[in-house]
């Protein structure tokens, strides 16, 4: 499990923000400070972080409440209409049909939503490229409840988290750390909307379209190699005929010195003289790729350049790397055409992808986007290389998030990176119910501020408070650092308005959020929402005279009783709480944070202007 985790594959990416990279996301907006964050890494807690908590370790016990008698007899009123939707073999078969067989991964269960969230965007590139269907897990895992256990384990399956995932790193916690709940993916996503943007189905279909019990679905997400290939499709004449397996190797994907991209298009091609892929042979990363290319002089340098500023080169630095060169002739670098074209007569590449968060790969921010340079024999297309396949199934072995860009890839084309931002946003979208939820919730922050646009902020306390990431130790000074960063928000949000010059991020489907023209701005003393998980009830008294609003004031018992089982989940309360935030006109979160990631990404896609986030 501990690889799984690491968060960086460079060492020296090593716990500092660097702000460059995000200011450029926010270059609009000079009023906007940015902060530093500059703690120890202690890798054992990050295997804690991300199972543990849903967002906070412990359960987040609601005084006075007596939740069985809470909800209605009928346990499964949000998977009701989830049930209803099964699918016959014959509507799986129909979606598979148009494309040329299974995708899948060794999917990490074990990790948190926000973290398996971004595991399945990746993954559904990786099945678009490759023309095929992805194979998602029919469930994940809730990693606390809100009550007692044994109340929440009437509700969903209550498993061993070391059992399920096979891993012993829980085995000596207190039983209540150790257990896990099985909660159906539809809980978190709307299935019937996904399939409606590409072809999807989940394990338990495959099994079913295979022949085989859907309760025998890997435990863990990992594609089990053997049992999943031993029955044909029920809809194959020759029986004999199993799904073949061509298991693409994880050291395959993104081996030393070479940068993964989504394609190589064709002038990429030609200029390189690529005539033919190198086919089979090269599948393990082992033959040689692109033709060999004589080193010039400015590719020396460029290169030379990358051992302390990291591979691939940005942009930026490329050019600075370009004009202090006396190799480059009359060029004139004022012009991006002429840069691209210098920079590929020397043997590199222009690609596309997305600013780091702060200097970290954590939250997989699809705001913002970034350009950089990498020579071409460095680059690998993942359609290139595996598109062709015949097998039924292709299976990506092990992780490709750590340390990785949004999407495990890089773009060679600007607007595949803008299509990709598109289908983070609007692809893995929640049940209808927790929209709703969300709208109600935000239209009581209305109330509360006298109608005008709330405010939000993400403070990640307990287990980060524990490790000293924190931002900071005591509640009030961590309070206080929030409402700080408000104060400066509200003074862009009231900017933005006077001057109503509204932009959104680079996103497919992006408009602007119309209610950031009707509402009027934030007013100094109104309060705001704080999605926490701190427990202790002197710090979050603290906090609350501050002026913040945590979730347990704005949800009613009606709620809870209309929504259903689902928010005795901590790790959905935590998803209704994100949703919540989605709708704040000014939002402060963590760097390096994926539940805050996921949260500036949504709210993007809903058209937020980027001035309207910050994130240290
Ligand atoms: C995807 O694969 C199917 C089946 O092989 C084929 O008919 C279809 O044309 C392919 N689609 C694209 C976009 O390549
Ligand atoms: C899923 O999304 C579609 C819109 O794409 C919507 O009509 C439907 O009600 C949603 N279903 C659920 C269960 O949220
Ligand atoms: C928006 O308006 C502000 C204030 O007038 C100005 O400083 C800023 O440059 C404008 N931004 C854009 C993108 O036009």
């Amino acid at each position: 499990m501990a690889p799984d985790l690491l968060p960086f594959s460079r060492p020296e990416s090593h716990a500092t923000c660097h702000p460059r990279l995000w200011r450029s996301v926010f270059r609009s907006n000079g009023a906007l400070k940015i902060g530093f964050f500059s703690t120890g890494f202690f890798l054992t807690g990050l295997v804690y972080v991300a199972f543990f908590t849903a967002y906070g370790p412990s359960s987040w016990h609601l005084p006075g409440l007596d939740p069985p008698s809470l909800f209605d007899p009928d346990p499964l009123k949000l998977a009701d209409p989830l049930l209803s939707e099964v699918l016959t073999l014959e509507q799986i078969r129909d979606i598979v049909a148009p494309t040329r067989g299974f995708f899948s991964r060794d999917y990490s269960l074990g990790l948190g939503w926000n973290n398996v969230r971004y595991i399945y965007e990746a993954a559904l590139l990786q099945a678009e490229l490759l023309n095929r269907t992805l194979v998602l897990p029919s469930f994940i895992y809730a990693r606390a409840c809100e009550y007692d256990m044994t109340v929440c384990a009437d509700y969903a399956t209550m498993v061993n988290k070391g059992d399920a995932i096979g891993s012993g790193e829980w085995s000596e916690l207190p039983i209540e750390q150790q257990m896990g709940f099985r909660i159906p993916i539809s809980a978190m996503v709307n299935i019937t909307h996904l399939r409606s943007r590409q072809p999807v189905i989940t394990a338990s279909e495959y099994l079913r379209l295979h022949g085989q019990d859907p309760e025998s679905e890997s435990s863990s997400g990992f594609w089990p190699r053997q049992s999943y290939h031993t029955h044909p499709n029920v809809f194959e004449t020759d029986k004999t005929k199993t799904p073949s397996l061509f298991v693409i190797e994880n050291h395959w994907y993104n081996p030393q010195d070479t940068v993964r991209v989504d394609f190589i298009p064709e002038e990429m091609k030609k200029r390189g003289g690529l005539e033919r892929h190198p086919g089979p042979d090269n599948y393990d990363g082992s033959a040689e790729h692109w033709p060999p290319l004589e080193p010039t002089a400015l590719s020396i340098k460029l290169a030379e350049t990358t051992v302390d500023r990291g591979f691939p080169l940005d942009w930026d630095t490329a050019k600075d790397v370009l004009k202090s060169s006396d190799l480059i002739g009359d060029v004139d670098l004022d012009y991006d055409d002429a840069v691209e074209g210098l920079l590929n007569a020397h043997g590199w590449e222009v690609l596309y992808t997305f600013p780091a968060v702060v200097g970290m790969e954590f939250a997989k921010l699809i705001v913002g986007d970034l350009r950089q340079v990498a020579p071409r024999t460095s680059i690998r297309g993942f359609k290139d290389d595996y598109h062709d396949l015949d097998a039924d199934v292709v299976v990506l072995a092990g992780e490709t998030h750590l340390g990785t860009k949004p999407g495990a890839m890089r773009f060679t084309e600007p607007l595949a990176r803008h299509r990709y931002a598109g289908k983070v946003v609007h692809s893995l979208i929640p049940p209808q119910e927790v929209f709703d939820l969300a709208e109600i919730l935000s239209s009581r922050m209305r109330q509360r501020t006298g109608g005008r646009m709330w405010m939000g902020a993400h403070m990640r306390r307990g287990d980060f408070v524990l490790f000293g990431w924190a931002m900071e130790m005591a509640p009030e000074d961590h309070v206080q650092r929030v409402k700080d960063r408000l104060a400066a928000g509200r003074a862009v949000l009231a900017d933005l308005q006077y001057s109503r010059n509204w932009t959104t991020c680079d996103i497919e489907g992006a408009t602007p959020d119309l209610e950031q023209a009707v509402l009027p701005p934030p007013q100094a003393g109104d309060p705001f929402f704080i999605a926490t998980d701190e427990r202790d009830p002197d710090a979050r008294r603290t906090i609350a005279a501050a002026g913040a609003v945590f979730m347990s004031d704005l949800l009613t018992m009606d709620d809870r009783r209309a929504f259903g089982w689902p928010l005795m989940f901590t790790d959905l309360m935590a998803f209704a709480e994100q949703q919540l935030l989605v709708h704040s006109s000014f939002f402060y979160g963590h760097c390096m944070s994926s539940f805050s990631g996921a949260i500036i990404n949504m709210r993007a896609g809903r058209g937020a202007d980027p001035r309207t986030m910050y994130i240290d």
